[in-house]
């Protein structure tokens, strides 16, 4: 099986290029699949869960060809098949853009219920709601969820709470809806943006993507477009938190500040010095780490997915700091694996009371789901001596080449497959 070896104690420094975000990316390829005219697609992040719905969209019939590892061509003209069953898709949350789109374009849709990382309930009552809302007849049935409409007609839709996969659904499936579709209290992340930008350019009517109430006149037709994809908010602030927790000097490369800010202010709140440029950001950390308080809200707020990589930064920051997750309840799976290494941490329902440590010691742990494993990745780059992390797939889910990207930065990192190459890693690097 496959683990990371790591040997901590390097500080990271130099610079990294960050690629496509994995979720604009996704909600992006289902989308292209709504006109029969071909679509390229660039800065596609060559991750887990972009292939497995790659895949799944193979199976029913779309042309996908890699022009290269990021650019990505596809023709959807011969779709054979409403029904997506495919075996991997159901591990993946994004199978759900398949209903939108595909409710979209041929107003019938089955897709497998969605998966995805196991980090708390992850309702979709509120894309059914809007699928219901224009028009259309929803069933979960044998683990599928089942779409059907005579006609999709827009509507006013209020939504109960924010949920960026809700949005941008039933954005997708209102596109190519009769009439005016209003979406209030929409989501508001820079993927939602992506995702209507990226519609727009296939001739979709789309107002207000960003803001909390989006507007979307329906048009019959979609056609080609060649597309870039928006840079992965959430890889640039992961090696920004690197940067801190290992008291390095990283620059990341090719992202948005803008879409860092609310990152960027939490590292300055404890302590690092960040410099931004057009399309870069500098992390030093070259003074201790002090507490803060930090609360997990949508965006322009703390994304819940940066929240294990904050924690194991503020589990090594002089006194005691406070997150709190307001998005998923399961969250906080890592504390227990960040424990082994000597963090000082209690959770309380959806709280974790932080008491800064001195430092990490190296620990055999285990990635329980996608942005936690990054986490305890850099904790043991930060640690002292050795630490293996398991079940790296979920890391692979959404970062590409994420130790090659660290080795970049002189981490001591490697993909091993066995104790005995763990052993010769361990000798290697003293
Ligand atoms: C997206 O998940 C992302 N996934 C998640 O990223 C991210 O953590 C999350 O948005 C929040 O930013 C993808 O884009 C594929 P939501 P999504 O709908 O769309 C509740 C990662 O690590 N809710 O915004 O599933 C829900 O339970 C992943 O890359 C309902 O109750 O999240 C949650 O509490 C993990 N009913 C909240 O809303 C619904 O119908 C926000 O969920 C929908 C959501």
């Amino acid at each position: 099986m496959e683990q990371y070896a790591i040997k901590g104690g390097n500080p990271l420094v130099g610079e990294v290029e960050i690629g496509g975000a994995k979720n604009a990316a996704l909600p992006i390829l289902a989308a292209s699949i709504m006109t029969d005219d071909t679509v390229y697609i660039d800065n596609m992040p060559d991750v887990r869960d972009t292939k497995v719905l790659l895949r799944a969209m193979e199976n029913i019939g779309v042309v996908c060809r890699h022009e290269n590892r990021h650019r990505v061509m596809l023709n959807a003209a011969q779709i054979n098949d409403l029904v997506v069953e495919d075996e991997n898709i159901k591990k993946i949350r994004a199978s759900y853009y398949l209903i939108g789109a595909l409710l979209g374009k041929y107003k019938h849709a089955e897709v497998t219920l969605p998966g995805g990382c196991d980090i708390g309930c992850r309702a979709i009552d509120q894309h059914i709601k809007g699928f219901r809302a224009l028009g259309a007849d929803v069933r979960i049935e044998y683990g599928m969820i089942k779409t059907r409409a005579e006609r999709l007609v827009g509507s006013h839709i209020y939504m109960d709470m924010v949920s960026v996969g809700a949005t941008i659904n039933i954005m997708m499936a209102a596109t190519m809806a009769e009439g005016m579709t209003i979406i209030e209290n929409a989501a508001k992340e820079p993927h939602v943006v992506d995702s209507a930008n990226f519609l727009n350019s296939m001739g979709a009517n789309i107002k207000g993507a960003g803001t909390d109430v989006i507007r979307i006149k329906g048009v019959s037709r979609l056609h080609g477009t060649d597309y870039t994809i928006i840079p992965d908010q959430i890889e640039a602030g992961t090696f920004m938190f690197a940067a801190a927790v290992t008291k390095g000097d990283v620059t990341v490369k090719n992202v948005i500040p803008k879409h860092l800010e609310s990152i960027t202010a939490k590292l300055q709140e404890i302590g690092c010095e960040v410099k931004e440029a057009d399309d870069c950001i500098r992390v030093v950390a070259s003074k201790p780490l002090c507490h803060t308080q930090v609360k997990t809200l949508p965006y322009p707020g703390f994304p819940t997915d940066m929240q294990p990589q904050i924690a194991v930064a503020l589990a090594l920051s002089k006194g005691t700091s406070i997150v709190t997750e307001s998005i998923f309840e399961n969250r906080f799976k890592y504390v227990d694996e960040l424990t082994r290494m000597g963090a000082s941490i209690k959770v309380e329902g959806n709280t974790a009371i932080i008491d800064g440590v001195e430092r990490y010691t190296g620990a055999s742990i285990t990635a329980p789901d996608l942005r936690a494993g990054a986490a305890l990745v850099i904790a043991a780059l930060a640690a002292e001596g050795c630490s293996t992390v398991d079940d790296v797939r979920y890391i692979q889910r959404g970062y590409e080449d994420f130790h090659l990207k660290l080795q970049g930065l002189g981490a001591q990192i490697e993909l091993v497959e066995s104790e005995r190459e763990y052993q010769k890693f361990k000798l290697k690097t003293g």
